[in-house]
């Protein structure tokens, strides 16, 4: 089952659990002059996330389609809402525009974002922030709503389960579980931890979020400062180790 839940003004947590891997995907919905999605979600997921949009906005009237990186979950349905939507336009990095997306992704060329460049939506602005590989993917970057102080992060705070829609208490240690867990299985070296990692953490801590929108798990609301630093040191911790 699908749902929907408004986790900071006129932002909406589309959530599917998917029980074969034990984790929701969560698409966010923007409703503004000009609305936008960020993450398609599966392409097999698109029924389901089309008629969850369609109580929120006239779905044809997409505007902006954003994504972090190049991977089913992320933009795996951008040619069946660009199919919809005459006007839809993907919106990812500029390396994300010229490696993949232009070629075999989109039906349209996307607009390729700059660092620190910003996408304004009507009452929202979005502030794109180039994050190679954090989550993961060389191409991997977030949008930082600067009016509410809502991070979209993607994998960042990736909690496994059908978890509630959204929490002030603890995802970090939700997260370290998940991070454990995933490498006992199929789904191990999700995440890797490079010689820019840390930097861009505290980058996305300096931010300050009040809402922490994750793509898998609770958004998170309260300290988003304290949550980004906690979470640097739980990934040194784990994927790098003593
Ligand atoms: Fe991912
Ligand atoms: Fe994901």
């Amino acid at each position: 089952m699908t749902q929907v839940t408004e986790i900071a003004p006129d932002v909406y947590r589309i959530s599917t659990y998917v029980s074969e891997i034990n984790f929701q995907h969560n698409q966010f919905l923007i409703r503004d002059d000009e609305p936008l999605l960020f993450h398609t979600g599966l392409k097999r997921l698109f029924p389901v996330v089309r008629d969850a949009v369609a109580t929120l906005i006239e779905p044809s009237k997409l505007r902006w389609i954003g994504f972090s990186h190049l991977e089913a979950d992320e933009c795996g349905a951008l040619s069946e809402w660009q199919a919809l939507a005459p006007d839809a336009t993907a919106v990812c990095s500029m390396v994300g525009k010229l490696v993949s997306i232009d070629d075999f992704v989109a039906a349209r060329p996307a607009r390729g974002m700059a660092d620190g460049e910003i996408l304004t939506t009507g009452k929202g602005r979005f502030r794109f922030l180039q994050t190679p590989h954090v989550p993961h993917c060389w191409e991997a970057g977030l949008l930082f709503e600067e009016t509410n102080g809502t991070l979209l992060c993607s994998d960042l705070f990736h909690q496994n389960g059908d978890v509630e829609p959204q929490t002030t208490s603890d995802v970090v240690g939700r997260f370290r579980q998940m991070l454990l867990e995933n490498q006992q299985g199929p789904l191990a070296n999700y995440l890797p931890y490079t010689n820019n990692t840390e930097a861009i953490l505290q980058r996305l801590a300096a931010l300050k979020p009040k809402t922490i929108a994750t793509m898998h798990g609770s958004t998170f609301s309260g300290d988003g400062e304290q949550a980004i630093k906690d979470l640097s040191i739980v990934m040194k911790e784990v994927l790098v180790g003593p």
